[in-house]
């Protein structure tokens, strides 16, 4: 038996024979060219029911620095010089704000859904008052954030808010509109091969303000505001035509691909027993593995567990633990609050097998290995 983590399935390239023929004898292969720009219009319709747009960029994390660069352009630095975010997230999501040139200021989670803690952030706005330039939420292995919450609290303090959504294409807040639609922020997904939306390398800026994305697209060309002259920051976040043809192809069994999933993580929630999941918020949330708190007697013993299950074959993480303000570049360049439920969490999570390919059957393995290994431990 083999049950890795992640099994990833990006659309077969061996299958889009004729679609890349097309783009070689086209003769255009990045530049936000033709098949780019038909992903760019189809993710708008098919995932955010028309409303808003959407662009492209090579990857999340740097989705995430051009969003938050486009954010801060006009801040004084001297001034405004933390960007707040959960400190139970992903490397990339402080690595972004930290090129842009800002010290992540690190909040708590909240206890059942993992997404940043409202009182923990409205804490740190308080003690930092005029100090935050940006706001960076991480939307939590894919579940739901309260954006209308967001939007109040960054016309109260007048802190812009960027959403780091880099696990949330294919979860739904209401309804079957993808999480974020509406948001006039700048919404960053991404499409890396572990994703739900499993590509190769590309990411998404979805937001509801076309003035804000034309100005991404133009950051993301060098910020090339008139032809080949800068007229604001920039880089290059352009997305290749072969990226968007593997995006057009993954769009197209998308929507099986997260109700698949979602099916799995049911049978997980009945099969762990004594096991606290993430509580979802929202109507959908897509999972790019599956999620668990071991019992808190077990905690300790995480590592050894994890070395039972991969002894047969099981394959399992625990994202994020080291959370950021454990690992030692985030300890001398991040600034930490109070964060007594990150560490908690982080103490217990494990991260479970999940794939496009998985059976029940897999999945009924994995928690029968996985309540012996706790069964021989204790
Ligand atoms: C929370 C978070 N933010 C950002 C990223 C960066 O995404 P990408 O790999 O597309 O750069 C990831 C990737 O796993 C992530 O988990």
């Amino acid at each position: 038996m083999r049950i890795p983590l992640l099994r990833p399935k990006p659309p077969q390239l061996s299958r889009l024979v004729d679609q890349l023929t097309a783009i070689e004898a086209s003769g255009v292969f990045s530049n936000y060219g033709p098949v780019n720009s038909r992903f760019e219009a189809e993710l708008a319709s098919q995932l955010f029911g028309g409303v808003g747009g959407c662009l492209t960029v090579n990857n999340a994390t740097i989705g995430l620095m051009l969003a938050i660069k486009e954010v801060i352009e006009d801040i004084d630095p001297g001034k405004r010089r933390y960007a707040l975010m959960p400190s139970f997230t992903f490397a990339a999501t402080a690595q972004a704000a930290l090129w842009a040139g800002l010290v992540p200021l690190l909040c708590d989670i909240d206890q059942e859904t993992w997404t940043p803690c409202a009182r923990s952030e409205e804490r740190l706005i308080r003690e930092y008052a005029g100090q935050i330039a940006v706001i960076v939420p991480y939307a939590t292995f894919g579940n739901c954030l309260d954006l209308e919450r967001y939007d109040a609290l960054s016309t109260k303090h007048g802190i812009p808010v960027v959403i780091d959504a880099a696990a949330s294409l294919g979860s739904n807040y209401i309804g079957a509109r993808n999480f974020g639609t509406g948001f006039r922020g700048a919404v960053v997904y991404s499409m890396h091969v572990t994703k739900t939306f499993a590509t190769a390398e590309a990411g998404l800026i979805y937001c509801s303000d076309p003035e804000r994305l034309a100005k991404l697209r133009i950051m993301g060309n060098f910020g090339f505001g008139k032809p080949r002259t800068a007229t604001m920051p920039g880089l290059n976040s352009k997305l290749s035509e072969i990226g968007a043809l593997l995006g057009l192809a993954k769009l197209a069994d998308f929507e099986e691909v997260v109700a698949y999933r979602s099916a799995l993580a049911s049978l997980y929630r009945s099969g762990l027993e004594g096991f606290e999941f993430q509580r979802s918020v929202g109507s959908r949330v897509a999972y790019q593995f599956m999620p668990a708190l071991l019992p808190e007697r077990c905690a300790d013993q995480r590592e050894a567990l994890l070395a039972k299950l991969a002894e047969q074959g099981i394959g399992a993480g625990q994202y994020f633990s080291p959370h950021l303000a454990e690992q030692p570049y985030f300890k001398r360049s991040c600034l930490p609050g109070d964060l007594r439920v990150t560490g908690e969490v982080a103490h217990r999570i494990v991260s479970l097998p999940m794939s496009d390919n998985m059976t029940a059957d897999e999945v009924d393995c994995v928690c029968t290995a996985l309540r012996a290994a706790l069964g021989a431990l204790t």
